[in-house]
Parts: structure tokens; C-alpha cells; sequence
């Protein structure tokens, strides 16, 4: 992952750079750094933790110069500590790198046969030493370009010269990389949100392509060295959302904006007035899709999960959901009458664009569902299905989770209809009950108290199990995940009917195991199952939108979440879970916006 950013001015930088990482730390906070150039030294300043704490360095012992480059780290190679934190520099380079150099190793060995020494156990630093070596014959340009014929894997790259103090070099190949244009300012950034308060004028670079940046101009080349022109874009200037507000943390301002968020989502997609859905440009007729194959990765894919229960009980359309890192390395049999549909939040997850690009390398036809619209995800996509959910900073995925089910559950609904699958009215009741979603959310974050007193009860077990039946089963999978993020104590979600072929053993006096049952046609069968547990000394929190007092004495807490119909369930039974997960982690003081060892956006394989 990693985030990284470079500035060329007519005025000092290291500001802008340490708010622009600030926005970068969703990407990666293990450490951070900062290089500038003045006086023809190149000054690089790091730590290890977060962007506050270089800032705190440079308040003591500030960072001059008027062109720079800064980075907030992920750890893949190397400990996440001072020295392996990037910049890496010579004297006379400095890098700043996102991705991972899969022939390092290699590189490493060639380079240190010619004397020269390593100081960090990072894959970077090959990149710096082959830049430096490639500068005693070479210009800048041509040195790095020679330098990225020798790389493999993945990388964005900014680079500054000791010797070249006007210049910042960007380069991509894998990972995103966007650059910004102002007066007499230009830069470079992992995404446009890290630029956003400098500029709204953005280009991205594609695979293989590199720029140049001076404080007055911006070059492209591609990767035969040619120079070429790019596309310029002004991105949208939604939401104040850098800001929590009065919430402790962007969590728990995330977990209570989502009647907002799903009310701007399902008023982006339903006309109220037709009582119908608006989308259009579809890339293959929905009548003529043989299959829907979903993609994504985590919390996506456990939305990918609940969508299949829909598509198949309201579509005759086949449907296969796979994980990003395990679809892209199968060997796919693809079809053109097929379509591949890719979620996710950021639109930035490797695993997620490498699957996608191996779709458009068979020429077959690609949806996306994401919420950061300018992101690489919905760039390659022929067809993108925003969720309107704004940006999400909290590490941990909470509305972008419900904005990509209501997404989802409003194209299962449309290709429905337009298959002439679905009578009109239930339609016609389905989207009356999506106008009340919101409403209904906001109605289920009242439990919170209760979930409070509830979450006292996980702190001291030695672990949780989450069961579901049909739809509730990935819903399960989706709480166990918050939970363990958040909390870092063992969950397991799993479908409440395979407990007696495995896990029923684990379950022993005083266990935490939450049921989640909607009253829908498994109702009754989870019921079942949850006597089983109880059986066993399981202590059950059951969580359900039945209306009927149906739960028993041995239940050790039942909540209740409104009804609107069993498809909607899967979206209101998820926010306890949320605030469930949220409370436990505050209990345990954890870092609840920034778990440990984790990013937000999972640039890396
Ligand atoms: C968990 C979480 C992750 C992401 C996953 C995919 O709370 O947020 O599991 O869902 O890393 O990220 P996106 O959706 O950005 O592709």
C-alpha cells in the first residue's frame, strides 16, 4: 500500500506535504516520512508511527525548500521502523516508492557485488541505488527510465535529483499515481482525495507512464519514452468530510451518517415519481446475460456474498462470486455473454484491478460498483455503479458495506424487472421499502445503549462465533470481520446449519455467539440451530427483525431491528454489528480509525 506525494513550487512545501499525508494515512501509517531540496542538499526527515509525529520533528527542525516528496507507509519488506521508512536517499536521489519490487532480491545481490552497501531491509532502496548508479552517465530522465526496465512488480514512484533541483519525477506501473495542476505549483499523489485541497485539476497516470513536474509544467511520457498528452479532470467537490465533527472518530461518524448515505444512494437510483430505477447504458442487454460473476476483496466481498442470495431468488440469471486474489490467478473460462462486475470501496485494491484487467485482457464486459468514482477500479470499467456513500476514512469498511448492498440489491431488482422476472408489485413494494431503508437504519442506531452493555461481555472471552443462515451467513462473516479488525479478538462467522460438522466443538460455557436471524425462510432453521448452541453453554445475543416474542429464556440478549422485507434484513442486521464491534474495540482502547497492521486501501498483492 503506501501513500506517497510530491510538491514543486515557488514556495516552501513541507506543510503541504505533511497535510497532504495526513489525508495518505488511510493508506498505510506504520511510518512516515519527508525529503526537500535546498541548497543543493537533499533533506530527509522520518519516523516511525504516524504523520503527527514527523510533524512534531519538523515543528523542532523545520524542512526547507520549495520541491519535495513525502510518504506514509504500509511495511511489506523490512520492519516498520525510522530506517526502513521512506524516503529512501543517496546524496544525491531521493525516493519515494508505493508497491512492491518482486526482484529485489536479485537487484540487491547485483548491485552489492559492485561494492555498493544497503541501509534498510526495504525493496525501495534497490531503486534508489540503481537511480544514483544510472546518473553518473545519464540525465535524470533517461537514468530512471533505464532503471524501470529493470524492475519487476509493482510501483508508484516520486523521485527528486540533488543535482536537477526544479524536477520531480513520477512513474507507475501497478499502483495508482495522479498529478495535480495549480499556479506556479504542480504535484504528484497516490489519489486525487491527498491533492484535493490544493487543486481540483487532476490527470492519472496509466501503467507504464511517467511524468516530469517543474512548479510551471507537467510532461508525460509512456513507457517506449515518447512524450504524450493526458487528459485533465476537475474532480467533484463533495462532502466536508475530512472533519469528524463531534464523534470521537471517523467510525463512529461513518456507522451514524448511514441513514444519509443510503438516503443520497437510494435517491441517486430511484425515481420516487415513476416509482422505478434509474440506470441506464447497460454493457451487455439484461436479458441476454447468461451469468454474473462478482468480484472483490474483504468487506466487498462479503457484499458480493449476500447479492447472490438476491440475484438468486429474484433473478433466473447464474451467479459466481469469487475473491479477487483467488479469481485472478484461476483459470477462468471466460464468456462474452457474461457480465463481471468488481466491488469496491476505494476502487484501488490490486487484487480487485488486477482481476478486472484480466476481464478486459479477454475482452469481456466489466461493471464496477465502487465509491471513490475517479478511482483505477472505475477508470478500466466499462460500466460503474457509484454508492454515493463519500468518502470513508475509518479503516474499517461501514457505510461503503451498506452503499454497495443497496447498489447491488437495486441492480438485482432492475435487471428483475427488465427480465420480466419480477410481478410489478412487489417491485413496486421492494422500492417503496428501499425509500424507507434509511429511515429504518437511522431507527436501528437507537439500539447503541444496549449494544454497549452487551459488548462488556466480549472483552474477557476467548473468542466469538457469528452464525447465519442464507443471506445472514455472509452478514455473519461481515460482523466476525468488524469484530476481529476492530478488536483484534478471535471471531469466526459461519453458517449456523454447518456447526455440527465442526465447529460446534469450540463452542464451551460462557461463549459469545451471535445469532442472526431475520424472520425469513430460515427462520425457523436457525432456531434449531441456535438450541444447539445453547445446549452446549453457548451464551446467546440473538438479533432479529421478527416482531413476535419468540425468544427464549435461555437467550442472554435479544435485539430487535425494524422489519421492512427479507432482502432489506441484510442491510439493518448489519448496523449492530457495526456498533458492536465498535464498542467492544472502545472498551479495549484499541485504535478504532486506524487497527493495527492494517491500510485502507490495499494497493499491494
Ligand atoms: C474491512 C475492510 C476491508 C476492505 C477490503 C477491500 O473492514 O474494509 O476488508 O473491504 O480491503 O477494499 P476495497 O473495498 O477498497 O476494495
Amino acid at each position: 500500500m503506501c501513500g506517497i506525494i510530491g510538491i514543486a513550487s515557488n514556495k516552501p512545501v513541507s506543510i503541504n506535504i505533511i497535510n497532504s499525508l495526513k489525508k495518505l494515512e488511510y493508506r498505510g501509517y506504520d511510518s512516515a516520512g519527508i525529503a526537500t531540496l535546498k541548497n543543493d542538499l537533499i533533506n530527509e526527515k522520518k519516523c516511525s508511527g504516524r504523520v503527527e509525529e514527523l510533524e512534531k520533528i519538523l515543528l523542532k527542525s523545520p524542512s526547507e525548500g520549495n520541491i519535495g516528496i513525502g510518504h506514509v507507509r504500509w511495511a511489506t519488506h523490512g520492519v516498520p521502523n525510522v530506517i526502513n521508512a521512506h524516503p529512501h536517499s543517496t546524496e544525491n536521489v531521493s525516493v519515494v516508492h508505493n508497491g512492491i519490487i518482486e526482484n529485489s532480491d536479485d537487484l540487491k545481490k547485483e548491485l552489492e557485488t559492485k561494492g555498493l552497501k544497503f541501509k534498510s531491509q526495504t525493496d525501495t532502496e534497490v531503486i534508489t541505488l540503481l537511480i544514483t548508479e544510472e546518473l553518473k552517465k545519464f540525465e535524470p530522465l533517461e537514468s530512471v527510465f533505464k532503471t524501470l526496465k529493470k524492475l519487476k512488480g509493482s510501483f508508484a514512484l516520486g523521485i527528486i535529483f540533488k543535482d536537477f533541483p526544479e524536477i520531480i519525477i513520477g512513474a507507475r506501473r501497478g499502483s495508482p499515481l495522479a498529478v495535480g495542476y495549480s499556479k506556479d505549483e504542480n504535484y504528484l499523489g497516490s489519489d486525487s482525495y491527498a491533492l484535493k485541497s490544493m487543486t481540483n485539476k487532476i490527470s492519472y497516470l496509466d501503467d507504464g507512464e511517467l511524468c516530469v513536474l517543474t512548479k510551471n509544467s507537467v510532461s508525460f511520457y509512456d513507457d517506449n519514452e515518447n512524450k504524450i498528452n493526458k487528459k485533465t479532470h476537475i474532480i467533484s467537490d463533495d462532502e466536508n468530510i475530512s472533519d469528524k465533527g463531534d464523534y470521537k472518530n471517523f467510525m463512529s461518524k461513518e456507522i451514524f451518517e448511514q441513514p444519509i448515505t443510503a438516503k443520497k444512494c437510494v435517491n441517486e437510483y430511484i425515481d420516487s415519481l415513476k416509482n422505478d430505477i434509474n440506470i441506464y447504458n447497460f454493457p451487455i442487454e439484461p436479458k441476454e446475460i447468461k451469468k454474473l460473476i462478482l468480484v472483490g476483496c474483504g468487506t466487498a466481498y462479503h457484499s458480493c456474498l449476500v447479492a447472490k442470495y438476491w440475484f438468486e431468488e429474484l433473478t433466473s440469471i447464474d451467479i459466481e462470486i469469487d475473491i479477487a486474489s483467488e479469481f485472478r490467478y484461476r483459470n477462468i473460462k471466460f464468456n462474452t455473454e457474461n457480465l463481471y462486475v468488481f466491488v469496491s470501496q476505494s476502487g484501488e485494491t490490486a487484487d480487485t484491478a488486477a482481476a478486472l484487467d484480466i476481464c478486459k485482457k479477454n475482452n469481456v464486459k466489466t461493471c464496477s460498483i465502487v465509491n471513490v468514482i475517479e478511482s483505477t477500479i472505475a477508470r478500466n470499467s466499462d460500466w460503474v455503479l457509484p454508492i454515493h456513500a463519500g468518502p470513508e476514512i475509518g479503516v474499517a469498511s461501514t457505510k461503503a458495506f451498506l452503499g454497495q448492498l443497496i447498489v447491488l440489491y437495486i441492480l438485482c431488482l432492475k435487471f428483475s424487472s427488465m427480465r420480466g422476472e419480477i410481478d410489478k408489485k412487489l417491485y413496486n413494494q421492494n422500492i417503496n421499502n428501499l425509500i424507507k431503508l434509511p429511515e429504518a437504519i437511522k431507527e436501528t442506531l437507537n439500539l447503541e445503549n444496549n449494544i454497549q452493555l452487551i459488548s462488556k461481555e466480549f472483552i474477557e472471552a476467548r473468542g466469538s462465533m457469528f452464525l447465519g443462515r442464507g443471506s445472514s451467513f455472509p452478514i455473519a462473516l461481515e460482523g466476525a470481520l468488524k469484530l476481529k479488525e476492530l478488536s483484534y479478538l478471535h471471531a469466526e462467522g459461519y453458517p449456523a446449519g454447518e456447526m455440527k460438522h465442526g465447529p460446534l466443538a469450540l463452542i464451551e460455557e460462557g461463549l459469545p455467539v451471535i445469532i442472526i436471524a431475520p424472520k425469513d425462510k430460515y427462520f425457523e432453521k436457525t432456531l434449531s440451530n441456535t438450541q444447539e448452541v445453547i445446549a452446549r453453554g453457548g451464551k446467546i445475543f440473538f438479533i432479529t427483525d421478527n416482531k413476535k416474542d419468540s425468544l427464549s429464556d435461555n437467550i442472554r440478549f435479544g435485539l430487535r431491528v425494524p422489519h421492512l422485507d427479507c432482502f432489506l434484513s441484510s442491510i439493518l442486521l448489519t448496523v449492530p454489528l457495526q456498533l458492536l464491534a465498535y464498542h467492544v474495540a472502545l472498551l479495549k482502547n484499541c485504535d478504532i480509525d486506524k487497527p493495527r497492521n492494517l491500510a485502507k486501501s490495499v494497493t499491494v498483492e
